[in-house]
């Protein structure tokens, strides 16, 4: 099979993630922060390790600054209705994910304002819009780091800066860029970072995780558990614990421990210039086929390797159905949980076919992936 559906989730993972998991298991399976007995240090340690690599990968002082979740959406979820009040004004982009999109319509409801910023139709949203939106009561802006719908990259440490002068919350969306793109919240001015473990951080799906900077308290989503302050009713003050209540997903932590060491061994800027090498390979043979049209960023620089094609006269559907079915390659296809980005790049009405490019793809699947649409692209309309 030629895996080309990334940007939904990274396969196959660095086999050290999966042997991770099942040691975690059979070896660690205590509840961390709970018990005292070794089986709960072990799977403690664990955790602690994966906070520490994490806050690496991100330019993080404190690696308890470093909350889990189960998903990017969970960690959107938490930075945003954690953040917001009833009268609090909102500034967000036209190519937010749904994960963005929903939690922010919620809000609406309760008195939240809300303002969205435009985008060029490759996808970029322009520094001077948002500023346009800032108001006195601006507390939060959020913005997608790189559209998982075409891949096109935002300015995001200018818009930090932006937001420090105004001192306006910033919430980064990194769920298709954490792993591939190298971030640090610290010269990028990032106030609050969502992303998921299982893409680019090459970890287990039902992993997460939101940085929150330490002048930051957030509302929690949850309230319960932590294996701290264990008598008092309210939650504790302090992070990663007031954002944590339950039993973490250890084994999955210990999935995505794996997944980050393989990554600051090989370094974020070379997975990033692995996979541009293979988006100009990919977009370079898209433009040769007849029939194609590409969206996002032209220029593989402004972009990462998420592409989103058509081919004239076939439902994106369909299409991918036969990538499937007669070409063993699996791929994306439809809306891709952002209606807000189709609706700027004109595609709300008939959704894309995506391939996406993650850290262990390789050339011979960009050349399948061509050859695949090649084939469908002559054999002419469905
Ligand atoms: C840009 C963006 N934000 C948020 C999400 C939600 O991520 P998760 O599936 O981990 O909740 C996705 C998932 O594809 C995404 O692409």
């Amino acid at each position: 099979m030629t895996y080309l559906d990334n940007a939904a989730t990274s396969w196959p993972k660095p086999p050290a993630v999966p042997a991770a998991m099942r040691g975690m298991i059979e070896h660690a399976g205590g509840n961390p922060g709970r018990s005292g007995h070794r089986l709960a240090m072990k799977a403690g340690e664990t955790v602690y390790a994966c906070r520490e690599n994490l806050a690496s990968l991100f330019g993080v002082s404190d690696p308890l600054r470093i909350c889990f979740t189960s998903n990017a959406t969970e960690s959107l979820n938490l930075a945003i209705k954690g953040s917001l009040e009833p009268g609090d004004h909102v500034v967000f982009s036209a190519m937010e994910h749904n994960s963005v999109w929903r939690p922010l319509r919620e809000l609406e409801r309760c008195g939240v304002r809300i303002s969205m910023v435009p985008a060029g139709a490759n996808g970029i949203v322009h520094c001077d819009s948002i500023v346009s939106q800032l108001r006195r009561d601006t507390r939060l802006i959020v913005l997608i780091h790189a559209s998982n719908v075409n891949g096109a990259l935002n300015p995001v440490e200018e818009v930090g800066r932006i937001a420090r002068d105004r001192n306006v919350r910033f919430l980064v969306d990194a769920a298709q860029t954490a792993g591939m793109v190298p971030i640090d919240v610290e010269a990028m001015k990032i106030d609050l970072l969502a992303f998921p473990g299982h893409k680019g951080l090459l970890g287990p799906q039902g992993t997460g995780g939101l940085y929150v900077h330490d002048s930051i308290r957030l509302q929690p989503l949850k309230h319960g558990g932590t294996g701290s302050d264990s008598d008092s009713p309210v939650q504790p003050e302090f992070a990663p614990d007031r954002y944590e209540s339950g039993t973490l997903n250890t084994p999955g932590i210990a999935g995505l421990n794996e997944g980050v060491k393989y990554l600051l061994r090989h370094g974020v800027a070379e997975v990033q210039r692995r996979e541009r090498a293979l988006t100009e390979r990919l977009l370079a043979g898209l433009a040769e086929i007849q029939h194609i049209h590409v969206y996002g960023p032209a220029n593989a620089g402004e972009r990462t390797g998420v592409i989103s094609f058509n081919i004239e006269g076939r439902d994106p559907v369909v299409a991918a159905d036969e990538l499937d079915r007669t070409f063993d390659i699996a791929c994306r296809a439809g809306l891709h949980c952002a209606w807000l980005a189709h609706r700027t790049q004109g595609t709300d009405q008939t959704g894309t076919v995506r391939f996406s490019l993650g850290a262990l793809s390789t050339e011979q699947d960009v050349d399948a992936g061509l050859a695949a649409v090649r084939t469908l692209a002559q054999k002419g309309k469905r």
